[in-house]
């Protein structure tokens, strides 16, 4: 038997209630939507870090990067490397255009930096080490202070010895949102209500001790080691309530050290109306959901099933080359649990989101690079163009040039190729062709023996910008470059 105070609680009976008080007269705001379950997000939810700044247009806090002991398996407590002693680090949420200044301290036993990947921020924001700025040494301080100029999904994590550091849990995600209320060129409403996922993998022995990265040896220094845990948002396969038919909005970063995730959902399609650098041009529908290492997903859901259901929402092996996907079973990394309020009808999603003008090509300097792998003095040694990055000299650009790049993979595994400081448009690998619904991204997938084009134009931030392959073990194998922008 129901009691009769579940009625109260349905959209219709409220609405009844309303009416008969004589509020649904015509000048009366319209009653609510019914909206998510109650605490529908409270499993997964980020925590967010105390803003010392009354400004709104100003986000200023504090990050402490310390070992902190996180509880994953039974056998025992993690020494996690950790951003105020969370896994993964705050949620940081600004406005679009916002200031944002981070008051970093390093109780670390080693040197680190933040580098704050996708934002268009000037170099000597960027953390990343010798370029930027030196590494802030243990006990040591720095301030980043920033401006955030586009709305998207962002993240953060540490430039140094980034294999170990990020693998061993320093990444959080900084979320750029437009102003409300959104201008409709800025962002169409009613997409969604809005759950940042960060996923990530961690390395943890039965004892609950971290794994040592190290011990794969060369073999797995050209796999790239992957944690033995899936982790989202910090915890093992959390549980995310929902209501029938109402639309979620999964807000998603891959910050693994090596791992792709490939999610699938039973039942359910993803859309994507977003990636690297904020909305696409149209939604796109598929049935299973790719981020490499770095990468970012916008997509929608629409949950169904029965009141109880509980969704897997799955990581599915993806082959990215030799012992990536043979004999491994699924994982479920998060689960959607349908709650058994009335189910609602979500309104259409908007057939166009944005507009992004294709960058001209014409004139544009042509660059072509290759990411290889050498055995020099019997130790392995990735690099571009055969120089792995501690030998390379940088690549000269100017402010302003237009540059088309082809990146071919001469590997027998799959990088997902990452530049720094800019948003870029993937083309044509052949014909060099912006597709007619360019979309901005920052990380780009080049399959094994094959290659993958981008082009860029580069707006007047000169300096040092890093690029380098996201699995962050053939970035510290030497597979990293930098350009030098200058005016
Ligand atoms: Cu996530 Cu050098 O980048
Ligand atoms: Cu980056
Ligand atoms: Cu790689």
């Amino acid at each position: 038997m129901r009691s009769p105070l579940c009625f109260w609680c349905t959209p219709v009976f409220t609405c009844l209630l309303v009416a008969a008080a004589g509020a649904c007269a015509p000048d009366a705001p319209p009653p609510s939507k019914p909206g998510q379950p109650v605490d529908w997000d409270v499993g997964a939810r980020l925590p967010e870090p105390v803003d010392r700044n009354p400004d709104p247009d100003v986000l200023e806090v504090d990050l402490e990067a310390r070992v902190s002991s996180v509880q994953l398996v039974p056998g025992g407590a993690t020494p996690a490397w950790t951003y105020n002693g969370q896994l993964p680090g705050p949620l940081l949420r600004a406005p679009v255009g916002a200031r944002v200044i981070v008051h970093f301290t390093n109780n670390l036993p080693e040197p680190t930096t933040i580098h704050w990947h996708g934002v268009r921020l000037t170099a000597d924001m960027d953390g990343v080490p010798e370029h930027s700025q030196a590494a802030v040494p243990p006990g040591g301080t720095f301030d980043y202070d920033f401006t955030v100029r586009d709305s998207g999904l962002f993240w953060y994590h540490p430039h140094v010895r980034s294999a170990r550091q990020v693998g061993d849990g320093l990444y959080g995600a900084l979320l750029v949102e437009p102003r409300p209320p959104p201008a409709a060129a800025e962002e169409p409403d009613g997409l969604g209500d809005s759950l940042v996922l960060v996923l990530s993998d961690i390395g943890v022995n039965d004892d609950g001790t971290l794994q040592d990265p190290d011990t794969g040896g060369e073999l797995l220094k050209l796999f790239g080691s992957e944690g033995n845990i899936v982790l989202v948002n910090g915890r093992i396969a959390p549980v995310v309530l929902a209501r029938r038919g109402l639309r979620q909005r999964w807000r998603i970063v891959n910050a693994a050290k090596t791992r792709y995730f490939q999610l699938a959902m039973t039942g359910h399609s993803f859309v994507r109306i977003g990636g690297d650098g904020g909305l696409l041009v149209a939604p796109e529908e598929s049935q299973r959901l790719l981020l490499t290492p770095g990468q970012r997903a916008d997509v929608l859901i629409t949950p169904q099933g029965e009141p109880g259901t509980r969704v897997p929402v799955r990581w599915v092996p993806y082959d990215r080359g030799f012992g990536s996907a043979e004999f491994r079973p699924e994982v479920e990394a998060f689960i959607v649990q349908i709650a058994g309020d009335e189910p609602v009808v979500s309104g259409p999603i908007p057939d166009v989101l944005r507009q992004i003008a294709p960058l001209d090509t014409a004139g544009a300097v042509a660059r072509a690079i290759a990411l290889t792998q050498a055995t020099i003095d019997d130790k392995l040694v990735l690099g571009i163009d055969g120089v792995p990055s501690w030998a390379a000299e940088p690549l000269a650009a100017r402010v302003g040039d237009t540059e088309i790049w082809t990146v071919t993979n001469e590997m027998a595994w799959d990088h997902p190729f990452h530049l720094h400081g800019f948003f870029f448009q993937p083309v044509d690998p052949l014909t060099k062709a912006v597709p007619a619904r360019p979309e901005w991204r920052d990380t780009v997938n080049v399959p094994r023996m094959e290659t993958a084009a981008f082009v860029v134009r580069y707006d007047d931030r000169p300096g040092m910008w890093m690029f380098h392959c996201h699995i962050l073990d053939h970035a510290d194998a030497g597979m990293m470059g930098m350009v030098h922008l200058s005016r």
